[in-house]
């Protein structure tokens, strides 16, 4: 079969490998489709400090059920489903208290163990989602992202009429933004440098769109009367932006973080007390993917509206490519594998 294999930072390519066959509590997937996420991009310039090579990345894929490992009952061969790619022990401290999303050894599909960038993959058969009538494969493989803005929306615990601001109209803020309309957020405000990115944010229903270079500060007195923005999700995850996060989140804000850079930032601390805000970490989702799947089979989330390229397998390189020289050009790739 292919694989996209990833030998070391920068050596990658769609190889020839075998095939594996179902293994015990597992489900073989023949894989229809996979997204090309930010997080294989990491790997792929080897900043991404969870990941051992040679690996198989891609963790946002869909596909049918081939074959059921010894032990594993009641999935239909055929089958079609996406995959949940968050793996915990369910012994450890935050999978006791229901948070296996940050359990103490966890696994990710696609990061720690092989993903979905191949014609045949196994996956825990308790990490299979059915995609429900009407639902396509494609709409399957971008389950996983959602589920990222779903994670942190819950997280940031919004309440009728707040208004939320999102940093970053990348994949991540987009789908965040296409998220919290479905979950009926009306005031939707994006921030991003790069006036394409904007254009989608605007498209995908933002309320207004703002340059990162404009006065934000000033924009968000202007716009709420000196209160400030009760939720903030930053999805630029730029380190050195925390601070303005907390100058113009309003009194009770909630400030959402998904970056995964070491580098600190400049945080000051009374900002946080004087006006007792939340700031929560999100990382991958805790069990979000019947709620995706509920809210796209409903048509509340329109999934398709996401994707920019759809390309064959063998050109998977050259998708690497586009993505790092032309972000602008790209929303999400989705990748063909066996469809
Ligand atoms: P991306 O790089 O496509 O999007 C980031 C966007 O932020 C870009 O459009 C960029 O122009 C914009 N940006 C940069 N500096 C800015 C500034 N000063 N003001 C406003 N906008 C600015 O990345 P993607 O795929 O959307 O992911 C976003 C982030 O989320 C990444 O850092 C990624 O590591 C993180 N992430 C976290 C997850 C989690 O579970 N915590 C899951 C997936 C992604
Ligand atoms: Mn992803």
């Amino acid at each position: 079969m292919k694989a996209f294999q990833v030998n070391a930072p920068l050596d990658y390519a769609v190889v020839e490998t075998k095939a594996p066959r179902a293994a015990a509590g597992e489900v073989l997937v023949k894989v229809a489709f996979a997204g090309i996420c930010g997080s294989d991009m990491h790997i792929i310039h080897g900043d991404n400090a969870f990941v051992r090579f040679p690996r198989i990345t891609g963790h946002e894929f869909a596909g049918t059920v081939e074959a059921l490992g010894e032990g594993v009952e009641g999935i239909e061969i055929g089958a079609r489903v996406c995959i949940d790619p968050v793996v915990s022990c369910g012994r450890c401290y935050p999978c006791r208290i229901g948070r296996p999303n940050v359990c103490s050894a966890l696994q990710v599909i696609g990061v720690h163990r092989d993903g979905g960038f191949e014609e045949w993959v196994n996956v825990p058969a308790a990490n299979i989602h059915l995609l429900p009538e009407g639902l396509g494969l494609e709409a399957g493989a971008l389950v996983e992202p959602y589920s990222i803005a779903a994670n942190v929306l819950e997280r940031m615990q919004p309440l009728r009429g707040d208004r939320l601001l999102i940093y970053g109209a990348g994949v991540i803020g987009l789908t965040i933004l296409q998220m919290a309309r479905a979950l009926g957020i009306e005031d939707i405000t994006v921030i991003d440098l790069i006036e394409e990115r904007l254009a989608t944010a605007r498209e995908l229903g933002a309320t207004r769109i703002w340059h990162g270079k404009e006065n934000v500060e000033v924009e968000v007195s202007e716009l709420t009367g000196g209160e400030g923005i009760p939720l903030i999700a930053d999805a630029a995850c730029v380190p050195a932006l925390l601070p303005q996060m907390l100058r113009i989140a309003s009194p009770a804000g909630r400030i959402g973080l998904l970056g995964f850079n070491p580098t600190p930032s400049d945080l000051v601390q009374l900002e946080v007390i004087k006006k007792e805000l939340t700031l929560v970490g999100s990382r991958l989702n805790n069990r979000k993917f019947p709620e995706v799947l509920e809210r796209m089979a409903s048509g509340r989330l329109d999934p398709l509206a996401l994707v920019s390229h759809r390309l064959p397998f063998d050109d998977m390189p050259g998708a690497i490519h586009m993505l790092d020289h032309h972000p602008e050009r790209a929303r999400k790739v989705l990748i063909g594998i066996g469809a």
